[in-house]
């Protein structure tokens, strides 16, 4: 194997912006204080620094210091939302409504609370990733308690419909919740406009570092309760214990600054350099798939089946190129994605489908040159694969028939 010279795996993670590094820097050696120790400057210091982390996070989503919750990541924000609402609203009701494309995060906690009496809906989508919100309306019930639906999806980049969500969940008193994760950056998230009660985000996913992110949690117009997840500390309002990680939440606050600076450019041109992509691939190649709707749809992410070979065996082609099969997290099985099973499309171009995710430092040469891999490798791959059920061959327009 090669080692890769493009990256287009950023839906993975993404590599540490040079400003959030050096914004980090002196809290991981000379600004070490723990921001709990209230007798000395050492305690002080981190103190501060975290409140004026806090502050900036807040302000980017329109929300309130005390409402941002620090977290290891969206995984554990996820869990401490879904786990956190089911525990405390007990009495009110058991019932939770989400979707069948959302992250593995939201969906083994969901499945786990099954298991102990909750009873979930997992709401379908459409053959382009979309919701009904019909369906959304027939599902609520007295005792739904919890609407959890993602932002934008990982794999397919869809982008759910937040305000009307929001609308439907006031309209009904239920709480929202969004993992907004492949979001932060792409879209612009005023929590108070969109409605939302509880928002699951990362640092690692915006040039952030890993190992941190927060959960938005309302507190007023409704106040939100959880019950804490990881006990044993007072830290952020008795919700979360543990020893802050200060180098993160530093980082994670210049991460998000950054993103708001540079949001207006940075949509545009990661949409240009993806829609460069998605043309050079469909005028070089034919019989090709885009899963997932193209209009609804993160800035940064294309979704393609290449019809007649396994994605697999073209990543391997492709190993000067970092690219996905489908969710990074389950990025070593080849068992189809979920969110592609959801949309019901063949079998074949569930195997064929290749994640490709755009980023800040994606180039316009790097375009090109995947591009031209491509063109090179899928032709040669179609005529040596038997494919997993042979297609008839289609024009590249027929091909694109999931758009
Ligand atoms: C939509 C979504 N939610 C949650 C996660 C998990 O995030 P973390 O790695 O911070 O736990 C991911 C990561 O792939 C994701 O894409």
């Amino acid at each position: 194997m090669k080692e890769a010279r493009v990256y287009l795996d950023y839906h993975a993670t993404t590599p540490i912006d040079n400003r959030v590094f050096n914004a980090m820097l002196p809290f991981l050696k000379e600004d070490f204080g723990n921001p709990s120790s209230t007798f000395h400057s050492y305690g002080w210091k981190t103190r501060e620094a975290v409140n004026d982390a806090r502050k900036t996070i807040a302000a980017s989503f329109k929300a309130q210091p005390r409402e941002i919750i620090f977290t290891s990541g969206s995984t554990e924000s996820n869990n401490l939302a879904i786990r956190g609402v089911t525990a405390k609203y007990r009495t009110k009701g058991n019932h939770i409504i989400t979707c069948s494309t959302e992250h593995k995060s939201v969906l083994s906690v969901c499945s786990y609370l099954e298991n102990l009496g909750v009873n979930v809906t997992y709401l379908p989508v459409d053959r382009n990733g979309l919701l009904d919100l019909n369906k959304l309306y027939d599902a609520i019930t007295d005792t739904t308690i919890l609407i959890s639906l993602m932002t934008a999806n990982n794999e397919i980049g869809v982008i759910h419909p937040m305000k009307e969500i929001g609308r439907i969940t006031k309209e009904k008193n239920i709480i929202f919740h969004t993992d907004a994760t492949q979001a932060v950056g792409k879209m612009k998230l005023d929590v108070d406009e969109l409605g939302i009660d509880l928002m699951s985000l990362t640092g690692h996913k915006i040039y952030g570092p890993k190992g941190i992110g927060i959960l938005y949690v309302r507190s007023e117009n409704p106040t939100v309760q959880l019950e804490p997840q990881i006990t044993g500390g007072s830290q952020e309002n008795n919700l979360r214990a543990g020893t802050l990680n200060v180098p993160g939440i530093i980082g994670l606050a210049k991460a998000i600054e950054l993103c708001d600076e540079l949001y207006q450019e940075e949509i545009h041109s990661t949409k240009n350099l993806r829609d460069m992509l998605l043309e050079g691939i469909r005028q070089n190649i034919d019989n090709i798939g885009v899963n997932g709707s193209l209009e609804h749809r993160i800035p940064n992410n294309l979704n393609i089946s290449f019809r007649g070979i396994e994605a697999q065996a073209l990543l391997m082609m492709l190993d000067d190129i970092a690219l996905s099969l489908g969710s990074a997290c389950l990025g070593s099985t080849i068992e189809p994605s979920h969110v592609l099973r959801a949309l019901y499309i063949p079998e074949e171009d569930m195997y064929s489908a290749v994640r490709f995710g755009l980023g800040r430092f994606t180039s316009d040469e790097e375009i090109q040159y995947v591009i031209e891999r491509l063109t090179e490798t899928v032709p040669m791959l179609r005529s040596q694969q038997p494919s997993r059920k042979k297609t008839k061959t289609t024009t590249a327009k027929e091909g694109n028939k999931y758009e």
